[in-house]
Order: C-alpha cells, then sequence, then structure tokens
C-alpha cells in the first residue's frame, strides 16, 4: 500500500520534495519539504490518496529549510491579456520530443493563419530560445514594465529560460516557478494572440497542476515515444490533466519510426503505433505520428525548426496535420491573410 501512495503522491509533488510517506493504521502521513502550501493541489491528493482502499485519513505535512511557505497565495487565476485560448503541450516523461512537438506545432497553426505565441513554461530545460533562434537576446521593453515578446518564425514567443538562473538548484526554481512564469505571462505584451502554446515541465508535480488551473487550458496535447516507460508516464499525464479538468486534446505519438535515407527501410526503432494503442484503450484522441528524423533533430537545434525551414517536407505535414485536428476540435478561426509563413 506504501508504494501505491508513494506514486499517487509523486503525480502531484516531485519526488524531490516528499520527504516520507508513513501509514499508521488507516492513516496515510505524507510529509512535504520546501514546497509552498497549495490548499486545492492538496484537496486533489488527499482525494485521489482516500479512494485507495484501506486509507481513511490523510495528512499533510510540510516542513522547510527556509520559510518557503506560502510564497504566493495561488489563489486567483493567472490574466494573460490578449490572447484567445491556450494549450499545453505536455509529458510524462522527460527527453521525448515535448519541446521539438511544441515548437512544430506552433508553427503548424501559424502556418494554417492563426496568431501564434509559444511560451517556453520548462523551467528543469528551457530549450523553446534555441529551436526558434533568441537564444542569447535581452529582454525587450517598451514602458520599463512589461516585457515585449521576442518575434521568431512568425510567432511571438517567451521563455522563462529568460529569468530564471539555470544554476539554481532545481528545487529553488520549482518553488519560485510559478510565481516566475505568471510574471512573465501576464506582463508581456502579447499582440492579439489567437492560440498560444505552452511548452510545459515535463511530468505531473504540483508546477504542472497549478499552471493547469491558474491557466484555465483549452486543451493539452500529451506527447510520448513508443516504448512502454514512456507510455506509462503519458498515462500518468492524462490522468493529471483530467483530475484538474483540462480537455485532452490527444497524444502525439513522437520518434514513432525510422525511414532510412539511403535504403528507404523503414525501423520501428522503439516500437511502433504504442501510444495509438494507449490512446485508444483510454477513449482518448489519436493526434498524429512524427517520426524519427535527423532532419527534424538538427533544424530545431540550429534554430530554424522544420516547419518553417522545410513546410514542404513530409514531416511538417504530419505536423500540419496534427494542427488542424487541434483548429477543429478548438473551433479556432484561421484567417489567412494573418500567416506568416
Ligand atoms: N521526431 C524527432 N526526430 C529526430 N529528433 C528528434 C525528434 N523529436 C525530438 N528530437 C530530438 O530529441 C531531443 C529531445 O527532444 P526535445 O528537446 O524536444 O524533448 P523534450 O521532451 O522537450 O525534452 P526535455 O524533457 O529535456 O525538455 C532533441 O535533441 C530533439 O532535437
Ligand atoms: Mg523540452
Amino acid at each position: 500500500m506504501e508504494d501505491k501512495i508513494k506514486a499517487i503522491v509523486e503525480q502531484f509533488f516531485s519526488p524531490e520534495n516528499i520527504e516520507s510517506v508513513k501509514i499508521f493504521g488507516q492513516r496515510a502521513i505524507i510529509t512535504l519539504r520546501n514546497v509552498a502550501e497549495n490548499q486545492e493541489l492538496e484537496d486533489l491528493a488527499k482525494k485521489s490518496l482516500l479512494a485507495i482502499d484501506g486509507v481513511e485519513k490523510v495528512s499533510i505535512v510540510y516542513t522547510a529549510d527556509k520559510k518557503v511557505q506560502n510564497l504566493r497565495p495561488q489563489q486567483e487565476k493567472y490574466n494573460v491579456r490578449n490572447v484567445k485560448k491556450i494549450i499545453g503541450v505536455a509529458s510524462g516523461k522527460g527527453g521525448v520530443g515535448k519541446s521539438t512537438t511544441s515548437v512544430n506545432l506552433a508553427l503548424a497553426l501559424s502556418k494554417a493563419g492563426l496568431n501564434v505565441a509559444l511560451f517556453d513554461a520548462d523551467i528543469y530545460g528551457p530549450s523553446v530560445p534555441t529551436m526558434l533562434g533568441y537564444e542569447g537576446q535581452n529582454l525587450a521593453t517598451v514602458d520599463g514594465k512589461s516585457f515585449e515578446p521576442f518575434e521568431a518564425c512568425g510567432i511571438q514567443s517567451m521563455s522563462i529560460g529568460t529569468l530564471i538562473d539555470r544554476n539554481q538548484p532545481l528545487i529553488w526554481r520549482g518553488a519560485k516557478a510559478c510565481g516566475a512564469i505568471e510574471q512573465l505571462l501576464t506582463e508581456t505584451n502579447w499582440h492579439n494572440v489567437d492560440v498560444m502554446v505552452i511548452d510545459m515541465p515535463p511530468g505531473t508535480g504540483d508546477i504542472q497542476i497549478t499552471l493547469s488551473q491558474k491557466l484555465d487550458m483549452d486543451g493539452v496535447v500529451i506527447v510520448s515515444t513508443p516504448q512502454d516507460i514512456a507510455l506509462i508516464d503519458a498515462i500518468k499525464g492524462v490522468n493529471m490533466f483530467k483530475r484538474v479538468d483540462v480537455p485532452i486534446l490527444g497524444i502525439v505519438e513522437n520518434m514513432s519510426y525510422y525511414i532510412c535515407e539511403h535504403c528507404g527501410t523503414r525501423a520501428d526503432i522503439f516500437g511502433h503505433e504504442g501510444a495509438k494503442k494507449t490512446a485508444e484503450k483510454m477513449g482518448e484522441t489519436f493526434l498524429g505520428e512524427i517520426p524519427l528524423h535527423l532532419s527534424i533533430r538538427e533544424n530545431a537545434d540550429n534554430g530554424t525548426p522544420i516547419v518553417a525551414s522545410a513546410p514542404q517536407s513530409p514531416y511538417s505535414i504530419a505536423y500540419m496535420d496534427i494542427a488542424e485536428k487541434i483548429i477543429s476540435e478548438l473551433k479556432l478561426e484561421p484567417n489567412k491573410k494573418a500567416s506568416n509563413l
């Protein structure tokens, strides 16, 4: 039972913040360290724990190396101005291609004729500035108070990487994350954005839950590779977003297969269709598969993602197909003249 409880607690809080999980009779006591108190999150965690057979009471205790409690009262929704719809791109597991998908999906939505913003909320590995080619550029301001979004490949963008110190220990980045993300989201001068894509931090911890709730997200795309290990985490992700009432737009299978450039042979390196089957089993939409291809990596790494640099390639078309499904699901209204690509 302890393992079961631990697994559920880890869906809500980062493992580095969970000091202990103890069971006394039918009471579970969870001790958290260096995490700001968050009533909504606590209630959700308790609800899930009480659903376990044999758990009648749950206590959550906070401890801190220093006083970090109540860093900010997380009551109100974030006020993101001039943005009509917000979708998150998330993954249960790191390194599955969440950022590559976010960037190319944002560009595909723009190519379809929408005004798009891409926000990088991944405090653990902000990579959007590199992928859109604005890494190293300073934050710009017109009035000395608010920020101007970066403009790249025809979309607006901002990254948490511009505010956080990557040398800071992860635990402190975590404690400050939501405040820093809120500040950037609400104090950036977004210009008439039809849809904002958010590259979320990987996993299903407190930051992801808080962001989903405070942002009133219109939907979330879950990215997974086809291996079982990634899919187990993807299922966790789907369940977490469902619990906080964020609609699941569907699952994308990334690094789905590989086609040899020389002989045309196809290899299912990580297996194939795992995400499709998982989506079917969960009753969720399968949004599409993106193959593993060198040009996808190279173009993302050098600041010109494939949808911008080779929009006619089959890989870009795969992203366009996913964008079309999202446009139809969210009833977005592309205006062809708005496309900058
Ligand atoms: N379909 C693909 N084909 C080839 N390379 C890919 C593909 N998708 C992602 N990659 C490469 O795999 C690496 C990891 O991808 P990415 O950074 O998008 O993952 P992530 O899930 O955002 O990772 P993190 O959890 O670290 O933020 C990158 O070098 C990226 O260029
Ligand atoms: Mg990333």
